[in-house]
């Protein structure tokens, strides 16, 4: 058995903390033979655990404690700490996991809330259970969501060499946010979601780029950002914002600009990766 989970890019600017997508790059897991205690083979990072201390099976022993051992192979093509929800993906394996080998009968509906409930915030976890585009809110302990078809584009990935802690990137933004200021913002997401329902990417894209609620303040940890949206206006991209936490930048393109806008991104730094995705319409799959 294999358990396939997505990449996911968090926020698209103003949906902060709430709006994600899935996007083609994945985790695996890999199921193989009894042992007597778990292990993990992974090539991923010497400080990443290779046994039941490691997240995936902490999350998976946390639901299902009697699960007996296996050799598990955890092979994944995220970047870690990027902004690409490498840990969400680990997260969502480890209840998938439980699920299957504990026969658990989890809901979609059952993972995207113990999955909330760990990582603290839905708009990774519920776009890598779900696929396509989630919108989310997590209240008084309640994740309710809605899924929904991610308008037609390409998706580059500009994806610095450097990691950024979500953590560390949380840090920054404020306490509170003054009240007509929190208005404006709450218009801005609202228009940028009904835009994206309607299919309509050249809106979306306008109001991605108009985030009140985190952007400005993680600005000086991601100069890269100011720079890319440049380009992205140049060359006829829909909008490039910050995926999750950050560094990763996101830039939402029609399939016809996408070649112009790698040469362009490439140009800016020779250790940075440019990926190009798509958005995934699945989510976690089991094979
Ligand atoms: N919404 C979160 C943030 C995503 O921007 O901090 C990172 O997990």
């Amino acid at each position: 058995m294999k358990i396939r989970v997505p990449a996911t890019s968090a926020n698209l600017g103003p949906g902060f903390d709430s709006c994600g997508i899935a996007l083609s790059e994945y985790l695996f897991i890999e199921i193989g033979e009894d042992t007597d205690t778990w292990v993990i083979e992974h090539d991923l990072s010497d400080e990443i655990p290779t046994d039941e201390s490691n997240l995936l099976l902490q999350t998976a022993l946390a639901l299902a404690p009697n699960l007996s051992p296996k050799k598990l192979k955890m092979t994944s093509e995220i970047p870690l700490a990027r902004g690409l929800g490498s840990s969400s993906s680990v997260i969502v394996a480890g209840i998938e996991l439980a699920n299957r080998l504990g026969n658990l009968n989890l809901s979609i509906k059952d993972k995207v809330q113990i999955a909330t409930e760990l990582e603290g915030h839905p708009d990774n976890v519920a776009p890598a259970i779900c696929g396509d585009f989630v919108v989310a809110s997590f209240l008084e302990g309640d994740v309710r969501y809605v899924k929904h078809h991610f308008p037609d584009c390409e998706v580059l990935a500009y994806v610095p060499s450097h990691e950024l802690l979500t953590t560390e990137s949380r840090s920054v933004l404020p306490e509170t946010i003054d009240y007509r200021e929190a208005v404006e913002a709450s218009g801005i997401a609202n228009v940028m979601i009904a835009a994206i329902l309607n299919g309509n990417l050249p809106l979306a894209g306008v109001m991605m780029e108009k985030d009140k609620w985190h952007e400005n303040h993680r600005l000086h940890l991601v100069p890269h950002l100011k720079e890319i949206r440049e380009i992205c206006h140049e060359e006829g991209g829909y909008a490039a914002f910050l995926s999750g936490a950050g560094p990763t930048v996101l830039v939402l393109t029609p399939e016809d600009k996408t070649a112009a806008l790698i040469t362009r991104l490439t140009q800016l730094d020779e250790k940075a990766q440019i990926n190009l995705l798509h958005v995934d319409t699945e989510g976690v799959q089991v094979f």
